[in-house]
């Protein structure tokens, strides 16, 4: 593993914005797992940046989303798809219809103990090629796309949002009663496939769990931990989030 700390979120983000552009510039129809949240704002708003000055096209480039509520129309303000719209494909040259999100994928569940699991999702990444770079924000409690503590599934599937991941995303809300309270989600052994991993994490308030993420033994408790160990994953922290470690 690499880690990678920047003075600032903006540092950071240029940074992985970077990783970004490199790979679209080395391989036109490269796969991007993309994630949603705050943290890859800025990311996106560099590859836009990028894109404007006519620096790298997504034209043939596809990419396949972490995750998506379940129960909120596409059009909704805060899904997923919505949320990808406004700050990346609408603003880029990337076919609409190679920018894939779970929900879609939901025609043939299987049920795996306590999992409804929608294997098509991961089937029509492999299909794609596999993912070359998938960036990942880290939830407070750990989690990765929505992968909740004690709640890990291998592939696709349905995930029950846990109470600390329904107050965290209630400020996009009105109230935390609309937090949508389940959302399909990539399992950690799609996100894990991936050819690269970059992890950022942004500000104070995650510098308790990159701290833990970064030097706990792998633990389904901290969903993060379980890629740690993935061949060639990034981590890229702010000063702000690296602030805990080595304390
Ligand atoms: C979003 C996702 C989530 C977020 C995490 C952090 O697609 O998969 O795991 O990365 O909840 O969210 P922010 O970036 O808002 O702190």
């Amino acid at each position: 593993m690499k880690i990678v700390v920047k003075k600032t979120k903006e540092e950071a983000s240029a940074y992985v914005a970077e990783l970004f552009s490199d790979l679209i510039k080395s391989k036109k129809n490269a796969v991007l797992g993309l994630a949603t949240g705050s943290t890859p704002l800025d990311v996106y708003a560099n590859l836009v940046q990028k894109y404007e000055k006519g620096e790298i096209s997504f034209k043939d480039v596809k990419a396949f989303n972490l995750d998506e509520y379940i129960g909120i129309s596409p059009t909704h303000e805060q899904s997923y798809k919505y949320f990808m719209n406004v700050n990346l494909f609408d603003k880029v040259d990337i076919n609409p219809e190679n920018c894939k999100i779970p929900s879609e994928f939901v025609d043939h569940p299987e049920q795996r103990g306590n999992f409804t699991v929608y294997k098509d999702y991961d089937e029509a990444i492999y299909l794609a090629g596999g993912i070359d770079l998938q960036i990942l924000g880290i939830g407070l409690d750990g989690h990765i796309a929505f992968n909740e503590p004690g709640e890990i599934s291998d592939y696709t599937h349905v995930a029950v949002l846990d109470q600390s991941t329904l107050e965290a995303n209630s400020r996009f809300f009105d109230s935390i009663d609309d937090v949508p309270k389940t959302a399909v989600s990539m399992g950690i052994k799609s996100i894990y496939n991936a050819k690269k991993i970059v992890l950022l994490a942004l500000g104070e308030n995650k510098a308790n769990i990159v701290k833990q993420m970064l030097e706990s033994a792998p633990t389904g408790q901290i969903p993060a931990t379980l890629i740690m160990d993935h061949i060639d994953l990034t981590v890229v922290l702010d000063e702000a989030a690296a602030s805990k470690l080595n304390q």
